[in-house]
């Protein structure tokens, strides 16, 4: 008893004390119970305290300094989160702040935009993506979560989650494409690389799963557009991510910044209370994109702050990123009883929360240490996992005549492109705390890797001129070369948010050069540097080779390189489909049938397709080529019915055909031939990355249960109906194998 009541007194003398080594905060001695600390916690808080909880500042730096009025703001406590503070030393200047000069002293939540890495920078995560390696992935955003908590960052708005068919919508490059299986696999193993096994230890971080929901369908693929879609594609496509995030821990999301059917997600009980609380069991809390509650006026959904923090608030929002009307409106509507407290007292309970397993309450300070900024960013090792996963997110898209890889030999080689000689559009968008001179530039990565070739660099020109532009430099040095290799796409900053475009094909006189240096007659291997699918027909037919290189991050520059010189072997496949042309979009390759097929009678227009270009992707979701070859035999299903407690197995003998060692991503695909809704043509359900050496084969063992064959019916819910079922298997979504199984 004494051990509880001495520490209390003096902590109600003198503030915040050292008692026997253990710290006594403010807000009281926490114990090993944590809903009980935090239920009494609230009963302590007055109602200004717990609104204060549910804003979320923007920092304005050194609160000694220029950002007086956020630190009074935290003084106040009228702040439970503070956002964009990235320094150990600075973040423990603004938590002091909250911890020693407010009544109760509750530590303060950081958050900021870590979406592909915080200083040592990884692939943008659609590039990342193309890997199909879960482990990767994992380890990228461990190491993100390591190098952020370094500098003060205990709360990460990410992994973004968003699934998107429509590439004119610049926010794809922020996520992991077009399918929901495998966006669910990659968004758990984000979540799961964040916050470890142990979230209140210092080199972990909570995760804010963004953006809840839907916002990848804008219409059109405007940015912050409408999305109007059935509850049916909601929870089969859009939905699947923030369930499986959800269930591997994610302990905070972001609603989206489009309206869904008309109403906000910011203010959408049926998204946030009903599915996201209620049904998916998310235990944390619910911040809203950036200035998102204002915008419920421009919405037209509220005609004035007061009422748009009444709605948020009743939809299920508990926290409000910078607009600062929860802070200014919410202690009004709860005196008028226009807002009732038991809204704000279930937020701030969510808030605590994760401040309480973060481990916050027990050290406010647990993620201000200064050291750590020094020795745990851009380690070796860190550097080293950028570099691995840089390697597995390149997809060769086309190697004619085996060009590829280069012989580092002898050779000369002429290096064109203003991207072949940038660093900073290496770390692509959303690179909030890389270093713009960080990254190897793809020029030094092939310099360095092939010391015997002579290597010579032209811009060219610039990816996005408006006049024409001087090609003799780089028309001479190419015709001087054995090969030329040329950068094309989008610079960094062309992708990502507010980056919408309505015309996807490469800008500037980049193609103009292109076709300039064809007629030199030599082999011509095409980098694309790109966030997003870009219209590349033109490329795809008389480029040699074309490797998808998206933008890699730190290194970027070396892992290009070693690929083009045969040191890594290409593996990834993309996750999204590469059409045409832009009026294709959206463009997905698990599309449900019409009741007129295109490809039944080709000669009949009157059928499901364009007059002017196929129904197909030019390169379809999951396709990607190697320096070695695979084939795929004798598909079989073992046990082909299918029953209520019994799954089949099926199998595939996969054999490296080729000369080399190399990685392939065998993909499984089924279709439901017949049901009460009508059935996607192919659906992802399992896939299994394998290496190979020469002539080697593996067989490959998938097992399917009667939950992955179900399928979501309005009003009924998730049924499995019985049936005969298409099974496909293969490298790609388009050329399978295919076998057949029934549900009964
Ligand atoms: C707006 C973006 O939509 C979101 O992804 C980001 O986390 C916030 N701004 C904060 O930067």
């Amino acid at each position: 008893m004494r051990k509880i009541l001495l520490p209390l007194i003096l902590f109600y003398l003198f503030g915040s004390v050292s008692v026997l080594a253990q710290k006594v905060y403010k807000f009281g001695v926490v114990g090993t119970n944590k809903a009980t600390f935090i239920k009494s916690l609230i009963k302590r808080m007055t109602l200004e305290e717990k609104v204060g909880q549910l804003n979320l500042v923007l920092s304005g730096g050194d609160p000694a300094t220029t950002a007086q009025k956020e630190a009074a703001v935290i003084r106040a406590s009228k702040g439970g989160a503070i956002f964009n503070v990235a320094g150990a030393d600075l973040a423990r200047k603004y938590q002091r702040i909250a911890v020693e000069e407010t009544r109760l002293g509750i530590p303060l939540l950081f958050g900021f935009d870590c979406i592909h890495g915080m200083r040592t920078t990884f692939p943008i995560p659609l590039a990342e993506s193309s890997s199909w390696d879960l482990k990767t992935i994992e380890q990228s955003t461990r190491v993100a979560a390591r190098e952020a908590s370094a500098f003060g960052v205990n709360w990460v708005y990410s992994p973004m989650i968003d699934i998107c068919r429509d590439a004119r919508w610049g926010r794809i490059a922020e996520g992991a494409g077009e399918d929901p299986y495998l966006g669910s696999m990659i968004a758990a193993a984000r979540v799961k690389g964040f916050q470890g096994t142990d979230l209140s230890a210092n080199n972990t971080v909570a995760t804010c799963i963004k953006h809840y929901v839907a916002y990848g369908a804008a219409e059109a693929g405007r940015d912050y557009n409408t999305t109007d879609m059935s509850e049916r594609t909601l929870r089969e496509v859009y939905l699947p991510p923030f369930k499986a995030a959800v269930k591997a821990g994610a302990l905070s999301v972001m609603s989206s910044f489009n309206s869904f059917n008309g109403v906000p997600s910011a203010a959408n009980p049926f998204l946030l209370r009903q599915i996201l609380k209620k049904e998916l069991g998310m235990k944390g809390f619910v911040v809203s994109d950036y200035d998102a509650v204002r915008e419920l006026i421009s919405h037209g959904v509220a005609k004035d702050s007061i009422e748009a923090a009444r709605i948020a608030i009743e939809g299920g929002l508990d926290m409000d990123m910078i607009s600062n009307i929860y802070r200014d409106k919410l202690v009004g509507l709860v005196k008028q009883k226009k807002v009732s407290e038991k809204l704000i007292d279930e937020a701030v309970e969510r808030i605590l929360l994760v401040k309480y397993d973060l481990g916050l309450f027990h050290n406010p300070y647990l993620y201000c240490n200064a050291n750590r900024e020094k020795n745990d960013v851009m380690t070796s090792e860190n550097l080293q996992a950028a570099l691995e996963a840089a390697r597995k997110s390149i997809v060769l898209l086309k190697n004619d005549d085996h060009i590829l890889p280069l012989t580092k030999s002898g050779k000369v080689i002429a290096v064109i492109g203003e991207m072949a000689n940038s660093k900073s559009d290496m770390n692509g968008c959303w690179a909030t705390y890389s270093r713009s001179d960080d990254p190897t530039t793809i020029l030094d990565g092939i310099r360095a890797a092939a010391p015997d070739c002579k290597v010579f660099y032209a811009k060219g020109c610039k990816v996005d001129a408006k006049e024409p532009e001087d090609y003799s430099e780089a028309m001479e040095l190419a015709s001087r070369s054995d090969v030329v290799i040329m950068t094309m796409g989008e610079y960094g900053w062309m992708s990502g948010e507010g980056m919408s475009r309505a015309n996807l094909d490469i800008v500037g006189n980049q193609l103009d050069l292109f076709k300039h240096l064809q007629t030199l007659g030599k082999p011509i291997v095409v980098l694309l540097t790109n966030g997003r699918p870009l219209v590349i027909p033109y490329l795809a037919e008389h480029a040699t080779a074309i490797l998808e290189t998206w933008f890699l991050g730190t290194k970027a520059g070396n892992a290009i390189a070693d690929v083009l010189f045969g040191d890594y072997n290409p593996s990834g496949k993309l996750t999204v489909s590469f059409p045409y042309c832009v009026g294709q979009l959206p463009l997905y390759y698990s599309q449900l049938p019409t009741g007129r097929p295109h490809d039944e009678d080709p000669k009949d227009p009157y059928r499901s397709l364009y007059r002017d270009v196929t129904n197909d992707a030019l390169y379809p979701f999951g396709y990607g080529l190697s320096y070695t070859s695979f084939e795929y035999s004798n598909f079989r299903v073992l046990n082909p019915v299918m029953t209520a407690d019994k799954g089949i197995d099926v199998c595939v003998d996969l054999k490296n055909t080729g000369s080399r060692e190399g990685e392939e991503v065998a993909q499984l695909y089924i279709r439901d031939l017949y049901a009460s809704v009508s059935q996607p043509m192919k659906l992802l359900k399992r896939f299994s990355k394998v290496s190979l050496n020469p002539s080697e084969t593996k067989t490959i063992t998938f097992h399917l249960n009667r939950d992955d064959v179900k399928f979501y019916k309005e009003k009924v819910g998730w049924i499995a109906e019985p049936g005969k079922f298409n099974i496909f298997v293969g490298g790609n979504s388009r050329d399978l194998l295919k076998a057949s199984f029934e549900l009964r």
